[in-house]
């Protein structure tokens, strides 16, 4: 969960693309079942076998995932004739990052997605033929247009990415489709932007995220682009466009002190930001991009006579493993944040597991009247709540360790909402490995012996502005009388949390064995100052884990 293991979770750039499969790797099928995996395969969604990725508990059930290999950020997230589209960036040969494709799943509202085909692969030859990297699709003349960063190999001279042993030139390049269901996209052979703005010395040069706001820009699109240049620091550009194919470069909306990194890798040092998404939200605009293996939202204007962005406030995203969102408007009009969740634990393990990373769930951006982003989770995710099993609390003498006795979560897959009101006492959340022992007799609900904790919530008057999540500390503001409101959903591997709508933190949390562990709930404070609790199993998205 710490930000040296969430860079970890991508395979070092220095690797870049030397190392990727090309190859699909092979593999027999014995019999029958399989048949349906194997047609899965064959379109690209799946090369390692797929009994074992469909039996993985660690596999999340409601979240989406691809049926096998590695993913990285959502792109191009868009809701087009009735059906909401996610593209996102994925590996078709392995468990690692490299050989990036645009991936493709559809969902009626969300949360229940089925794979299409991938969307876009790189083109031998063509300025993507080393990648197709992150991107943005909104829509022009009613047909659906993606802007997106083409990777190739290039001279040392024209290159933008350079991982140690090769050089790559990052174009911004456009499709566009006319296929209802999006599946078949036409790439114009050429970048809509060649090179980075003249005389610039940059540090990184992608992830397009153009947007159409006529009180700003009556004539056409802005864009924002990622960049930085060197020894200046990590930059967002901006762009204008009449058409989406000619753009104009204007200048930076944010920028940073120089940090003076590893050149070949400036990310990690926050020479360069990426993803950039900029949007306009009640009356401010958002800003958000990724860097150093966190995401940054700024809260300001962008005045319509300069387009420079004046930011009033600022923060993190998310404390966790969270990284390179992406925003789409919902069918209602609600700006939906979705990002990628990589995996923590060491590369050699989730590569043989044969698959890594997952998307975040739907969350719901707002701006408070303190001019700080809100960050909920979207109402649809609550169709998956199968009964409501409201718990109740023994009472216990203030300062005990109480196990809410005998609710449990099955099978890692469950929501969990916990309201508290503040008081002298400090307040502790755990949920804990309450996996009864192979002996013990069945349907009795046994002691919880384990002392391993997946997650551990503190919060003390003493500290009033923080909520401690396992080690980290995340800022909190609870006015007077206002209860702390906890919202936790655990799937598989994954738990997202979200506080108040003020912080949250997405934690990875693994454990060895075929079968997820049961867990429990433990509370430490005043039991007359929890005012609700309540947990609910969640349904599956989809019968064997491989969310189709
Ligand atoms: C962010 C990122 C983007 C890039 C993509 C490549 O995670 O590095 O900047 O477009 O991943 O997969």
């Amino acid at each position: 969960m710490t930000q040296a293991r969430t860079q970890a979770g991508k395979t070092n750039r220095r690797g870049f693309l030397s190392g990727a499969a090309k190859a699909a790797a092979a593999y027999t099928v014995l019999n029958s079942p399989l048949a349906g995996y194997l047609a899965r395969a064959q379109s690209g969604q799946a090369s390692k076998p797929a009994l074992n990725l469909a039996s993985d508990p660690r596999r999340p059930q409601f979240h989406l995932l691809p049926a096998a290999n590695w993913m990285n950020d959502p792109n191009g997230p868009i809701y087009w004739k009735g059906r909401y589209h996610m593209f996102f960036q994925y590996n078709p040969n392995a468990a690692v990052w490299g050989d990036m494709h645009w991936a493709h799943a559809i969902s009626p509202d969300m949360v229940h997605w089925k794979h299409l085909p991938v969307a876009l692969a790189p083109t031998p030859g063509g300025p993507d033929a080393d990648g197709c990297f992150s991107g943005t699709a909104v829509v022009r003349d009613g047909v659906v247009t993606f802007l997106y960063t083409g990777v190739a190999k290039a001279s040392s001279e024209e290159a933008t990415l350079r991982d140690g042993h090769n050089n790559f030139k990052e174009t911004q390049c456009y499709a566009t489709s006319t296929d209802p269901e999006l599946r078949t996209w036409i790439k114009r052979p050429t970048p809509v932007i060649p090179t980075p703005p003249h005389g610039m010395q940059v540090t990184g040069f992608r992830d397009p995220a153009p947007w159409r706001e006529p009180a700003l820009y009556p004539d056409g699109w802005l864009m924002a682009v990622g960049s930085g240049e060197q020894k200046k620091g990590g930059a967002i550009l901006l762009y204008k466009s009449p058409d989406l194919q000619k753009w104009e470069y204007l200048h930076t909306v944010a920028t940073s002190t120089p940090k003076d990194g590893d050149a070949t890798n400036p990310v990690d040092s926050g020479d360069m930001w990426e993803c950039p998404d900029l949007f306009p939200l009640g009356n401010k605009h958002v800003l958000i991009y990724s860097t150093q293996g966190k995401v940054f939202w700024k809260v300001g204007e962008l005045d319509s006579k300069e387009l420079l962005f004046h930011e009033q406030q600022s923060g993190l995203l998310d404390y966790g493993s969270f990284y390179a969102p992406k925003t789409q408007l919902d069918k209602h009009g609600n700006r939906i944040l979705w990002g990628w969740i990589p995996e923590s634990r060491p590369v050699a393990e989730y590569s043989a597991s044969g698959w890594a990373g997952l998307m975040s769930l739907p969350r719901v951006l707002t701006v408070g009247n303190d001019d700080h982003l809100k960050i909920g989770v979207s109402q649809e995710v609550e169709k998956l709540r199968k009964h409501e099993q409201k718990l109740h609390l023994a009472p216990i003498k203030a300062g005990d360790k109480q196990l809410l006795s005998d609710q449990r979560l099955k099978d890692a897959c469950g929501e969990l909402l916990c309201v508290v009101k503040p008081s002298s006492e400090p307040f502790t959340l755990d949920l804990l490995d309450a996996t009864p022992p192979n002996d013990a007799p069945k349907d009795a609900t046994t002691a919880v012996t384990s002392q391993v904790s997946y997650l551990s919530i503190r919060y003390s008057q003493a500290n009033p502005g923080e909520l401690v999540v396992d080690q980290q500390r995340m800022p909190i503001h609870l006015a007077a009388g206002q209860p702390l409101e906890l919202r936790l959903y655990v799937d598989g591997s994954v738990i997202e949390l979200f506080a108040n709508n003020q912080s949250t933190c997405t934690k990875r949390f693994y454990y060895p064995g075929p079968t997820a562990p049961e867990i429990a709930i433990s509370i430490t404070g005043r039991p007359a100052d929890i005012t609700h609790l309540s947990l609910w199993q969640l349904s599956p998205i989809s019968s064997d884990r491989l969310t189709t």
